[in-house]
């Protein structure tokens, strides 16, 4: 297994142009099943999760052409198999997004159950309860949901119990092509929805609200082709600030929304950035000082994403006082605390393991560390950084699910980062 090797002590400066979304890119490979005709997608970012569900589709006999810019294109209509194997799907949960699509579009699907995962048990109880909403048949199979439906779908009146982003996207995927008007309500917001709503549109698609509580879904009779382009990844941008916020660096990032990282930018001015935004870039300078320490609670867009909260305590490790975390979205997503104890933070859990308190130290220590999910993992990385001595970091392939070339990119901002093969 590979490892990163971390020479911390030194702040992040430069330029970098962000990657398209992973968390847009994989659903808009799901959603390409809906469509009569090829959907081409662009700015797709070069990761493993990409890789997974381009598999995923090739094992269902799905022709899949890339070109040397990760521009895919997906000619669904080629589709031989309606099943989507535990193998794939238990390596990416995303992958349970193609249920909706298949169904929607040829009537039949069978897509195994993803099961729990490293930050919380993540049920899809939403994703069907919705589905049989739009007259699916749904029976549970040997850990398989089989999917069935005489006819189209069926538009319904649906309220998710919980705001879910997956839940929200999967639906709305499958109210494309269903019979009448689908009303969803108490829907996510973040800007991947949205993304994918108009790659929707763009394939012919009638749909309204997005972006707010409730969705309106017109069903058509078909979905043709198009080209869309992938949106800028907020939580790679969101991390590389991070990592310049806690090493007193300077960075310019190119390729961004400012917009999907307004709460973001907020806090990282608490913390005693100064930040300059043009419509497409940001400018976080640090002036060379420690951070401030922030407290923040996660919660579903527009509110601090959970995808960058181990970020945020690994700079609040050595930022000035102390700072409360509070955890709202996953169950079991501090695992990165205990590592970056390891390495002479000062980080206590509470309130059944929702909050963490943090109390800024003077510098961490470089420790061999690891942990079992994407963004705990990356947060060991901005430890590193910050760290005087060196930092190794294990189970890295959870990072190369969801960051392109990382250490590429930390190494053209001056990060002493190299990778080795374990
Ligand atoms: N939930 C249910 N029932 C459901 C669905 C969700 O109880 O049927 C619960 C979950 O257990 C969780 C909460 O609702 O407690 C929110 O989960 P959500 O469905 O919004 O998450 P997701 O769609 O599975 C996506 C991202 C995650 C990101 C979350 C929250 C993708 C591929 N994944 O997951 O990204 O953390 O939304 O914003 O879009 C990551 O990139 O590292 C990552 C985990």
């Amino acid at each position: 297994m590979d490892k990163l090797i971390i020479s911390g002590g030194s702040s992040i400066n430069g330029e970098l142009r962000i990657s398209g979304a992973k968390n847009s890119a994989v659903t808009i490979l799901a959603a390409s099943l809906l469509g009569n005709e090829p959907v081409r997608i662009c700015n797709v970012p070069h990761l493993r999760d990409i890789t997974t569900m381009i598999e995923l589709l090739g094992c269902m006999g799905i022709e899949v052409v890339i070109d040397e810019k990760m521009s895919i294109e997906i000619h669904a209509n080629t589709i031989k198999k309606f099943t989507a194997p535990y193998d794939l799907v238990k390596t990416m949960r995303a992958s349970f997004l193609v249920l909706g699509p298949m169904l929607a579009h040829y009537g039949k699907a069978e897509v195994s159950l993803p099961g729990g995962c490293a930050i919380g048990p993540r049920p899809v109880d939403q994703h069907l309860r919705g589905l049989e909403a739009l007259g699916a048949e749904i029976v549970m199979d040997e850990g398989y949901v089989k999917a069935s439906v005489d006819g189209r779908l069926k538009g319904a009146h649906i309220f998710f119990d919980v705001k879910t982003v997956g839940g929200t996207e999967h639906i709305m995927m499958a109210a494309t092509l269903a019979e009448g008007q689908t009303i969803m309500e108490n829907c996510a917001r973040e800007p991947e929805i949205v993304d994918l709503a108009d790659c929707l549109i763009a394939m012919g698609a009638d749909i309204h609200g997005v972006g707010t509580d409730t969705i309106v879904v017109n069903g058509v009779e078909e979905l043709g082709g198009c080209t869309h382009k992938v949106i800028p990844d907020r939580v790679e941008a969101g991390t590389f600030l991070i990592a310049a916020a806690a090493t007193g660096g300077c960075i310019k990032l190119k390729d961004v929304m400012p917009e999907h990282l307004e709460i973001l930018l907020l806090k990282l001015k608490e913390a005693g950035a100064d930040i300059t935004c043009g419509t497409d870039w940001i400018e976080l300078d640090m002036h060379g000082m420690k951070p401030r320490a922030v407290d923040l609670v996660t919660a579903p867009y527009p509110a601090f994403p959970t995808d960058l909260q181990a970020q945020m305590i690994a700079m609040n490790t050595i930022a000035q006082g102390s700072a409360t975390v509070t955890e709202t979205v996953f169950e079991n997503r501090f695992m990165h605390v205990h590592e970056m104890n390891r390495m002479g933070a000062n980080i206590k859990l509470e309130g059944n393991n929702t909050t963490a308190i943090i109390k800024g130290v003077e510098t961490l220590k470089g420790a061999p560390v690891m942990a079992n999910d994407l963004r705990a993992s990356v947060s060991l990385v901005i430890a590193g950084l910050i760290a005087s001595g060196e930092t190794e970091v294990d189970r890295i392939y959870h990072i190369d699910r969801g960051y392109e070339q990382i250490e590429e990119k930390l190494q053209s901002l001056g990060a002493k980062i190299r990778r080795v093969a374990g």
